[in-house]
């Protein structure tokens, strides 16, 4: 890490290319013969070289934009892989991926149905689809990223399901390919995730008994990795749960994002200034909420280790430059660390440099990929006049 600090700068982000592809072989290899899918969920961390890792390995992706479609395609990806998830689809989006010859549409609503329908006419293609269902099962993680209850904005409501997949058996430029539910992220219980897909399972059997067949049954991503003191499911564990209590006619889609990636990526950060105020002493490093906004936006716990220490260990909050009060990476964490030294905050592989702002002309970070005994640098940092090479003074 300190060679990659003096090389690359920081804060840097920095990914292990065996740890993604140890846990997908951990997936692929829990499902032996099972007919399955696996699509990365590619919002978690879209840098190519990690798409790339991914690709090699054969897996498929999950996308919610245009954006993450074009990734796919840079990235060497196959693009036919592809489910395509998300409750605003464009117009726009949902043409290029027809053309893109995509995987699966996970549609969220009526409207998104009828102009699925009108824009595969209109190219003269047959969509194919999957309704994402809402189970209502609590998920029990944070708000922000429970997604299976009735009073959140995703999926079409259990009971409107069988209404709704008529409509498509009747739409001449839609196929029924399957049917899609996600609860939530960072779970960390079988319950939740076992209770959802039964319910989905109730509605293929239904399904079924109307002869409207479905291929998959898609039960999203969301398993939870540990930060502090979880203990989530291991994967092994997850994906026999779902094949128990899917049939073997149907090949089981998932899409993990988090537990792929999420531990596979540390954030380097060098510390400035040890300020020390009446009431508590701040590591002030040159990584803040703008790099990493988990800690700010969900009280979200990443482990900080010392890559350097200079100081005996003593209770500090690690804080970025970035001036708002909610700029904090860490609370009340026992480091030996002072100005110069290097930290690691830890499992920011998913979620981190995707949701990283440029607040306070802050340049976005580089990302480097540890390859065996080689580091590849997977992205540049980003420069101060690239921040503003589009914007306009007045004429
Ligand atoms: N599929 C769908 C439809 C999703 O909405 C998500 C995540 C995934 C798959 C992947 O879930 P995973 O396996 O990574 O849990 N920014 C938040 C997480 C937001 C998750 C959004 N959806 C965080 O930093 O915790």
């Amino acid at each position: 890490m300190a060679s990659i600090a003096e090389k690359y700068g920081t804060p840097c982000y920095v990914y292990s290319r065996a740890i993604i592809e140890s846990n997908f072989k951990a997936y692929s290899a829990a499902f032996g013969k099972r007919r399955h899918r696996i699509c990365y969920a590619v919002k978690a961390n879209g840098n190519l070289a990690i798409l790339d890792v991914l690709a090699r390995l054969g897996s498929a992706f999950d996308i919610v934009s245009g954006g993450e479609l074009d990734r796919v395609g840079a990235a060497g990806g196959n693009q036919q892989t592809v489910t395509f998830a998300g409750v605003g689809k464009t117009r726009a989006e949902l043409e290029k991926a027809l053309k893109a010859d995509i995987a699966c549409f996970n549609i969220e609503s009526i409207e998104e149905l009828q102009l699925l329908a009108q824009v595969a006419e209109a190219l003269g293609r047959k969509a194919p689809v999957a309704l994402r269902v809402n189970p209502d099962v609590d998920a029990d993680t944070h708000p922000y990223i429970a997604t299976g209850l009735n009073e959140n904005k995703f999926g079409i409501p259990m009971a409107d399901a069988m209404d709704v997949y008529r409509q498509i058996a009747a739409l001449p430029s839609l196929r029924v390919a399957g049917v899609a539910c996600h609860i939530g992220s960072q779970l960390t219980a079988l319950t939740p995730i076992i209770d959802a897909a039964k319910r989905v399972m109730k509605l293929v059997k239904s399904l079924h008994r109307e002869h409207i067949e479905v291929d998959h049954v898609d039960v999203g991503g969301g398993l939870g990795i540990v930060y502090d003191d979880e203990s989530p499911p291991a994967i092994q564990a997850y994906v026999e749960a779902l094949c128990q209590i899917i049939d073997p006619c149907y090949r089981i889609v998932i899409e993990p994002g988090r537990s792929l990636v999420g531990a596979a990526g540390a954030l380097l950060s060098r510390v400035q200034y040890l300020k020390q105020t009446p009431q508590k002493t701040f590591v002030i490093c040159d990584a803040a909420m703008t790099e990493l906004i988990r800690p700010a936006l969900y009280q979200a716990y990443h482990d900080v280790l010392p890559v350097t220490a200079s100081i005996e260990e003593h209770v500090v909050d690690v804080v970025g430059p970035v001036c708002e009060s909610g700029d904090f990476l860490a609370r009340d964490r026992k480091l030996g660390v002072s100005g110069g030294d290097l930290i690691a905050l830890m499992d920011c592989g998913a979620y981190g440099f995707v949701m990283a702002s440029n607040y306070n002309a802050r340049p976005r970070p580089a990302e480097v990929l540890i390859d065996r005994d080689k580091f590849h640098l997977a992205r540049e940092r980003e420069t101060s006049p690239q921040l503003y090479a589009t914007e306009y003074r007045l004429t």
